[in-house]
């Protein structure tokens, strides 16, 4: 994934799924949240920041089901490696607004172009695959 520089995803989590998240190149920051609510209502959710990690070349990132996050490149382009159960688009993610404490749930095809199908996923997954066993 390459994200241009001042770019910043939604806050967001990735359901179900574990994600390793490597930085290749640049710098990012990722905003590490909490819920604060009872999750008694289904659409709204009460969130706190809790952290902010910074991530760089080598740093892989571990997001666990459910965390919430975002990420925020910050003044340069950044490229990192994403390791998902699922491609993403193929799932719904949890997405928060702190404004209005709405939460909801969304794809996320909007970070691939419109053309992404199964053998682009094959393709990059064994990209990724190969990448990694050279490490
Ligand atoms: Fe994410």
């Amino acid at each position: 994934m390459i994200k241009d520089p001042g770019s910043r995803t939604q806050i967001h989590d990735h359901a179900h799924n574990w994600t390793l998240y490597g930085v290749l190149d640049g710098h990012e920051t990722i905003e590490r949240y909490e819920r604060i609510d009872d999750r008694s209502r289904p659409e709204y959710a009460d969130i706190r920041r809790t952290e902010n990690v910074k991530v760089g070349p080598g740093k892989v990132d571990l997001v666990a089901p459910y965390q919430i996050h975002a990420e925020e490149s910050g003044e340069e382009r950044t490229v990192a490696i994403i390791v998902r159960a699922e491609k993403a688009g193929g799932f719904l993610q949890g997405r928060y607004d702190p404004a209005t404490k709405n939460t909801g749930k969304a794809t996320d095809r909007s970070r691939f172009p419109t053309n992404w199908n199964r053998a682009n996923s094959r393709a990059w997954f064994s990209f990724v695959v190969i990448l990694t066993s050279n490490l």
